[in-house]
């Protein structure tokens, strides 16, 4: 699939500098693409209660899909350190439901270097209804 990698990574690490993580410290941004090349952002927004912490990847997908959009082609996501973050099982899950596994998920960190990979490959046998 041909789109602009560096440019969602970038969406990414922009998302990532409205992180509200002050009990993990783990600052983490994601930007997903949709077919018509818009780009929905989100970052991780924790709570003091915990549970009621949202991963950036949920958040980018709230964003998309209450605004209408539901044809992603591809998610990235940046984490706080230089190795790569992936998506928890949980975004994997949500991501699994308005995608299929061939969506590209591209997993970067604080320097230029970053892993490629599908919801496929992180998901293998997704469920749904
Ligand atoms: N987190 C994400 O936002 N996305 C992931 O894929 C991994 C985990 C957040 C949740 C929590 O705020 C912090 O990182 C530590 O788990």
């Amino acid at each position: 699939m041909n789109f602009d990698r560096k440019a969602l990574l970038r969406a990414a690490m922009e998302a990532r500098k409205f992180s509200y993580a002050p009990f993990s410290k783990f600052h983490v941004g994601a930007a997903l693409l949709c077919a018509d090349g818009k780009i929905f952002s989100g970052c991780n927004i924790e709570n003091s209660a915990y549970s009621p912490t949202l991963c950036a990847e949920r958040c980018a997908v709230a964003k998309a899909i209450s605004e209408g959009a539901r044809d992603f082609i591809a998610i990235a996501v940046v984490g706080p350190e230089e190795s790569q973050t992936t998506p928890c099982g949980v975004c994997r899950q949500v991501l699994y439901e308005f995608s299929d596994e061939d969506l590209i998920v591209l997993c970067g960190g604080t320097d230029e270097h970053y892993m490629e990979t599908t919801l496929g490959a992180l998901l293998p046998n997704g469920f749904r209804l």
